[in-house]
């Protein structure tokens, strides 16, 4: 064999011999460490350029290339290595001459007094459409029910449906007057001047920042939610309760998304333009689905509104651009849920805040997670540990369906 072995060394016979030699004095071996971590310094940078340098390449040149597992790394790539949005407040403020424009709708229904008492813990709008009756009924009767909070968990929370108009013309007065008949009947409609559709969202999400600006400031947290959504009134109410007693501020709490990418496929309900939205990803925000700021927040995101350009239509990332403009960062709440469903489970049912996609079970589910038992069921020491099994089995395996995510069994 052509080669030995010296020290550890492999060496070939027709290499010449060039091992580290020891005789090197000490400061020539200061230098050479010295040298390693230059070199190391250097390469860290190296990686970020490349990095910096990867992410641009992909931004330039792979745009047209617009698929969505492309979106979803351009995205979290700029979320998580750029992580600036400062342009949001220059290119999409609205000029000094134009703010006028932003007039709210007229109201078509109010109820001006609604939120008169002083001592309100929430107010919570559920965004519903003109022909939503069964949704609303269900949630009156459930989670929705103020006199149920007021008797039950002792707060004092103002519950108002946040609406439009009917699409279709021919059946639009009809429906109007169906609609100011149920309005008699609970006093729970908050509708204005504009057409209900997907994309008037942003118009609804604006009615609701200025009605708390207008006739609610003095509530302690403000709730946005979907009327096919299932609300944990005890836990909900016990949470905001501690949290009011701790005087928080500054917040808003719900199912982040972070460094989402809009939608570029132009058959995506979700489709926003470049022209609308030029970047690789939205600031974080929470899902509409289901959210809670507290009044401080409210107040600076109406402000934000007031400024930005509306045209954006998806209202949850709108929102989520007038908190960025105002430097207020969401929270992520394990158990404000996702797109799916929770487990139907009483070790879920004890700490669920909510719970999406709910018509039908509504009311099952409202009877069965708020019954006593539950707490029977989840309290004592050996019950919690039974607990925290269930709820990794239920959360932790591979699902389809977005629900709570793993980390939620632990918490
Ligand atoms: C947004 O821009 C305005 C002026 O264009 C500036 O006064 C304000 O401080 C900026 N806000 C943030 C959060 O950068
Ligand atoms: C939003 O509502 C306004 C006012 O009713 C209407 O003119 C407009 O067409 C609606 N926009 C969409 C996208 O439905
Ligand atoms: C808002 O943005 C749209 C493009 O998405 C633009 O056409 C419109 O002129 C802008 N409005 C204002 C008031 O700047
Ligand atoms: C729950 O437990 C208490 C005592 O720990 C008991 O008095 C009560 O009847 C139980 N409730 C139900 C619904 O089982």
């Amino acid at each position: 064999m052509d080669a030995y072995l010296e020290g550890g060394i492999l060496y070939s016979k027709a290499e010449t011999r060039t091992p580290w030699t020891p005789s090197l004095t000490w400061s020539e071996r200061r230098r050479d460490c010295g040298r390693m971590f230059v070199s190391v310094r250097k390469a860290r940078k190296l990686v970020q350029v490349v990095a910096t340098c990867c992410i641009v390449g992909l931004m330039i040149f792979w745009t047209p290339l617009d698929n969505n597992i492309m979106n979803h790394m351009k995205s979290y790539s700029y979320r998580y290595l750029i992580n600036s949005y400062d342009f949001v407040n220059e290119s999409l403020s609205i000029s000094k001459h134009s703010l006028n424009r932003v007039a709210s709708y007229p109201y078509l229904i109010n109820h001006k007094e609604k939120c008169q008492q002083q001592d309100v813990l929430l107010l919570l709008f559920v965004k519903t459409s003109p022909e939503n009756w069964y949704r609303r009924n269900a949630i009156r009767q459930t989670w929705g029910n103020e006199n149920y909070v007021r008797s039950q968990l002792n707060a004092n929370i103002k519950v108002v449906f946040a609406l439009g108009r009917l699409t279709d013309r021919t059946q639009q007065a009809q429906v109007q007057r169906k609609l100011v008949l149920e309005d008699q009947t609970y006093n729970d409609l908050i509708q204005q001047d504009f057409l209900d559709t997907f994309h008037n969202l942003t118009l609804k999400l604006l009615l609701q920042f200025s009605w708390v600006n207008a006739y609610c400031p003095h509530a302690k947290f403000i709730m946005s939610a979907d009327d096919d959504i299932f609300i944990h009134m005890p836990n909900l109410v016990a949470y905001l309760q501690s949290l009011a007693q701790m005087g928080v501020q500054d917040l808003w709490i719900g199912r982040v998304h972070r460094g989402s990418p809009p939608v570029r496929d132009k058959s995506s309900k979700y489709y926003v333009p470049y022209e609308m939205y030029q970047w690789p990803s939205y600031p974080d925000y929470t899902a509409g689905a289901a959210y809670v700021i507290s009044s401080d927040v409210a107040a600076k995101v109406y402000e934000a509104s007031q400024t930005l350009n509306t045209s954006l239509y998806i209202d949850d990332v709108f929102m989520g651009l007038c908190a960025n403009k105002m430097g207020i960062v969401p929270q992520y709440h394990v158990f404000f849920s996702g797109e799916g469903k929770a487990p139907y489970h009483p070790c879920i049912y004890n700490q669920m805040m909510t719970s999406h996609g709910h018509v039908e079970d509504l009311h099952r589910l409202w009877k069965q997670a708020t019954d006593p038992k539950v707490k029977n069921v989840t309290s004592g020491f050996l019950s919690r540990m039974y607990c925290k099994l269930v709820n990794i089995w239920l959360l932790c395996r591979i699902h389809y369906q977005e629900t709570y995510p793993c980390s939620a069994a632990f918490s």
